[in-house]
């Protein structure tokens, strides 16, 4: 694992903008995968911008998003859906055929895993995954207590993500439970982007970078992954021991 430490935020976003970028120019039909949420917004923005100057093509890309809420519908703002289509979908030529998100609506969210995860081996395994990191370490919908060798699953949401989780709606919802890619996804993924920025994930990076490797805070198997990049701004990197400074 490396850890890269970016004066702003919106350093941060331009440069996770240009990684994805970069293997979208080498292999045109990269399997991606990422996340939604308030961290990679302005990732997603930069990306789009960039992709139009460069006239990048999406039409082979295979996407995949990383969780969903159970139970949310995706015309919700509040669903992960409704973020990759207006982040996203709407503005570059993705295949809707090659987009693949969970359906959080699903009867059966067991065969909804299953889908998944078999798109993700039938293309050869993921090329990028571009995650986030929840107040409690969660990544996806792996909460704390998450196994390690799990590829999709439907998970119970943890007190700390279905009340953070309410910023994201415009009612107050009642949220249960997710549906997501699994932990060992992100270990066989062939790159790892784990993004963070802002004060307030300051403890919980320590947390997964410094402290006790585990499942207490999933995001702390970053650890084990040396293919991956933490990038982060220096705000959320501020409780880091050795902080080598700013890039
Ligand atoms: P955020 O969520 O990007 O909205 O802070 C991160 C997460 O819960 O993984």
């Amino acid at each position: 694992m490396e850890t890269k430490v970016y004066s702003t935020y919106y350093e941060l976003s331009e440069n996770a903008a240009k990684e994805i970028i970069d293997i979208v120019k080498k292999k045109p039909s990269a399997v991606l995968c990422l996340a939604s949420g308030e961290t990679p917004k302005l990732t997603c923005q930069k990306l789009v911008e960039k992709a139009k100057l460069e006239n990048i093509d999406f039409s082979k890309i295979v996407f995949i998003g990383l969780d969903e809420w159970v139970g949310i519908p995706p015309d919700n703002e509040g669903s992960c859906h409704f973020f990759f289509q207006t982040q996203l979908f709407k503005h570059l030529n993705f295949s809707e055929q090659r987009i693949h998100l969970f359906n959080g609506m699903a009867d059966d969210l067991t065969k909804e895993c299953g889908k998944m995860d078999t798109v993700i081996f039938d293309h050869g395994g993921i090329d990028l995954m571009l995650v986030g990191i929840g107040m409690n370490g969660h990544v996806g919908f792996n909460e704390p207590g998450a196994s390690f060798l799990n590829y999709s699953h439907v998970m119970d949401l943890d007190s700390v993500t279905t009340s953070v989780g309410q910023k994201y709606f415009k009612e107050t919802m009642d949220l249960k439970r997710g549906i997501t890619l699994g932990l060992k996804h992100l270990v066989e993924s062939k790159k790892v982007l784990m993004l963070a920025n802002g004060e307030r994930k300051a403890r919980i990076i320590k947390a997964a970078l410094q402290g006790r490797m585990g499942n207490l805070v999933p995001a702390s198997i970053v650890q084990t992954i040396p293919h991956a990049t933490v990038m982060l701004d220096k705000e959320a990197a501020s409780l880091l021991e050795n902080n080598s400074g700013c890039l």
